[in-house]
């Protein structure tokens, strides 16, 4: 459980408070933001320290400029979406550092709000740079960080500023973030189910391992469930398998079974021609896996399998699609999912990027219990690790 200070410690009235936040939402084609799921998580934090009458400074990324001003990267949108979502004006700042910056900030009243330019135009951010992260806590005499999104990096915003700012709290997303997260882990309803899947048995291997010390019974989907297969030794045509993690999902297996983990693996598939959203497919078996073949969704009774184990359960993590969902032949495994999450009463927990993705296509994400806005930060909290943004705030006294 969270043991930091939180805003609720705090007294900000009258001060100048950095709050970093986690604004780093997908723009479409001409800029416009196509999913505010982020900037709608932060409000709780941004109202209660504007209502406390603190002077706001909020900062964050968007996207990957790699160290220098872009306009595509520009968080000018953001402003305006927040100043619609608070109903009052949002002071774009020009850049995150500079004497035009702090003359901003000084002159903010109790109650505005001023949103600093992207904090990646600047390469000293990724760096954690101590002369950018001297600069940029200048700004503010409390620092708040609510971008559980980034508590991965350990980023002058994230944690350079935090060492240099007393004090350095969380905000209320973190802290929910973590409750339902850190619940889930350490005292989950039981019995505690987790559902990986995903492309790549490479990028969840840290979190599997760590899980398996933890849940019931894992089920395995996706792409990555292939390399689970081979390592029982079925031959599934054409399918994703990463040859140099075979033996590492044999060790998995065997990890599994020793720990008494019931690890479930796809019996059928939707096996397509080719890797596109016409392909002719068809649903084989393990046994019956044609050579020219490749599986791109979790089969029929697979699914019945999968969705009647989350209704037996008490705690559902769910990480990574059972398919290639964008393809609506193949999206059946991963909607299935959602749907047997929102019909059980088992306490719902999405994290990861493509899975988040497919519970809102899904429309039925408000009916999980919670989804997180970390996609990395939810792995490696997963994956057992401790996130640099979290560990530098303040302990609670
Ligand atoms: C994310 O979208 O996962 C976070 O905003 C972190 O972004 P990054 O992977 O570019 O650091």
């Amino acid at each position: 459980m969270l043991n930091k200070m939180t805003v609720k410690d705090i007294d900000c009235r009258g001060k100048r408070v950095l709050c970093r936040v986690d604004f780093n939402v997908p723009l479409d084609t001409e800029g416009r933001i196509s999913d505010d799921n982020r900037i709608v998580a932060a409000l709780p934090t941004i109202r209660y320290i504007l209502d406390q009458g603190g002077r706001l400074i909020l900062t964050s990324h968007l996207g990957r400029p790699k160290g220098q001003p872009k306009a595509e990267f520009s968080l000018k949108p953001v402003a305006d979406h927040l100043a619609m979502l608070l109903s009052k004006p949002v002071i774009m700042a020009p850049d995150c550092i500079g004497s035009k910056v702090e003359q901003l900030a000084q002159a903010l009243e109790d109650g505005q709000v001023m949103l600093l330019e992207n904090v990646r135009f600047h390469p000293g951010e990724t760096t954690n740079d101590p002369q950018f992260s001297s600069q940029l806590a200048g700004l503010a005499e409390i620092y708040v960080n609510d971008a559980f999104g980034t508590a991965h990096r350990a980023h002058s915003s994230t944690v350079g500023v935090a060492q240099l700012i007393t004090p350095a709290v969380a905000g209320f997303l973190i802290e929910k973030e973590i409750r339902y997260l850190g619940q889930a882990v350490t005292e989950p309803v039981r019995p505690l189910v987790a559902i990986i899947g995903g492309a790549k048995v490479s990028d969840k291997l840290p979190a599997i391992e760590n899980l398996l010390d933890k849940v019931d019974t894992l089920l395995i989907g996706g792409g990555m469930a292939y390399t689970f297969l081979r390592a029982q030794g079925f031959t599934l045509g054409t399918s994703l398998v990463e040859e140099d993690r075979i033996d590492l999902a044999s060790t998995l297996l065997k990890h599994a079974a020793d720990q008494g983990v019931r690890l479930v693996l796809p019996q059928d598939h939707v096996a397509a021609a080719e890797f596109s959203a016409e392909a002719d497919h068809q649903v084989c078996s393990n046994s019956n896996f044609p050579d020219n073949r490749m599986g791109l969704d979790i089969g029929p009774q697979t699914i019945a399998e999968y969705c009647q184990i989350v209704s037996e359960s008490g705690t559902v993590l769910w990480n990574g699609p059972m398919g290639v969902f964008e393809f609506p032949s193949f999206a059946k495994g991963t909607f299935a999912i959602a749907q047997a999450l929102a019909d059980s009463k088992a306490v719902s927990i999405i994290g990861g990027g493509d899975s988040v993705a497919a519970a809102n296509k899904s429309g039925l994400a408000d009916r999980m219990t919670h989804i997180s806005t970390g996609g990395g930060a939810s792995l490696e909290f997963l994956e057992g690790k401790e996130l640099p943004g979290i560990s530098a705030l303040n302990d609670k006294l």
